[in-house]
């Protein structure tokens, strides 16, 4: 099996890390790597903070649903989508005097630029986890970024036209997590599909669910009050607490970004 193909399918999310720091060689080779990610129309829509004040790593395990483990992660980087720089250029570059000029009225960031900033730094942050993959170093994402963000504005200082997609935390995995079981996938058929777009039926979701059925409610019959691992899933992810926060978070980030 080639080299890259071996690591991707060998990793996995690292939670746990030794407490020894990450070369600054090192962290430069990741950057360097992660720099060369694919970007839209080459214009790098991303920025990315290395997040080193221990205080700021407190508050993101308090604003991140309690994820202890962020404080205790050597290397944090937040990748956030970018629009501003870019508008900013354009500003400095004079386009409003252009738009008199030209008699069309000043386009802002909007909600496509957005997605198309958040697809430009979720790039970087795979990309970065890979390199960091290539030397040791165990990752993990943390989605709950995408919430608090009143707070998050103010704790980085992220202007309008900025928004923080993702956090990765980086380190050296214990060997706890080293021996810890990869999760499984669902198997390709109920995700590649060819050409066209399949919906599944409940016969395709009883096989699709199958073993994490079989693993989940192994000698138990009902899991608060769920009898399988959709109704675990709607109430533990899809409805809980701080997805409902993610939601209003991003729809208030989203409200500042499109205001006229
Ligand atoms: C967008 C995204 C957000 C995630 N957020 C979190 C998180 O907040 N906390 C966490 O422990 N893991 C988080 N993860 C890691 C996933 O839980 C993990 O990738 C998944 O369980 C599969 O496990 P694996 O990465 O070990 O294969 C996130 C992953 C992604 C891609």
């Amino acid at each position: 099996m080639n080299p890259t193909i071996e690591l991707l399918l060998n990793r996995k999310s690292v939670r746990a890390y030794e407490n020894h720091p990450i070369e600054a060689g090192t962290k430069a080779e990741i950057l360097k790597a992660t720099l060369r990610a694919p970007t839209a129309g080459n214009m790098m829509l991303y920025s990315i903070l290395d997040v080193t004040d221990q205080a700021a790593k407190d508050t993101l395990v308090k604003t991140c649903d309690n994820q202890p483990f962020i404080a205790k992660s050597p290397w944090v980087l937040l990748f956030l989508a970018d629009y501003q720089r870019w508008f900013d250029y354009f500003i400095a570059c004079g386009v409003e005097q252009l738009c008199e000029r030209k008699q069309s009225p000043l386009r802002k960031p909007a909600e496509g630029d957005l997605f198309l900033a958040c697809c430009d730094a979720l790039i970087a942050a795979q990309t970065a986890v890979i390199a960091a993959e290539s030397f040791g170093i165990g990752s993990c994402y943390i989605g709950d970024i995408m919430e608090n963000y009143e707070t998050h504005r103010e704790l980085f200082d992220l202007p309008r036209y900025v928004f923080p997609v993702s956090l990765v935390c980086f380190g050296y995995p214990t060997g706890q997590q080293k021996r810890r079981e990869q999760p499984q996938r669902f198997a390709r058929r109920f995700i590649v599909f060819e050409n066209r777009y399949q919906r599944l039926d409940s016969g395709d979701f009883d096989e699709m669910f199958h073993e994490q059925q079989e693993r989940a409610f192994k000698d138990k019959a009902d899991m608060d009050g769920c009898a399988n691992v959709g109704q675990l899933m709607y109430l533990r992810k899809f409805s809980a607490n701080f997805t409902l926060e993610m939601t209003r978070s991003v729809r208030a980030m989203l409200a500042a970004w499109i205001q006229d």
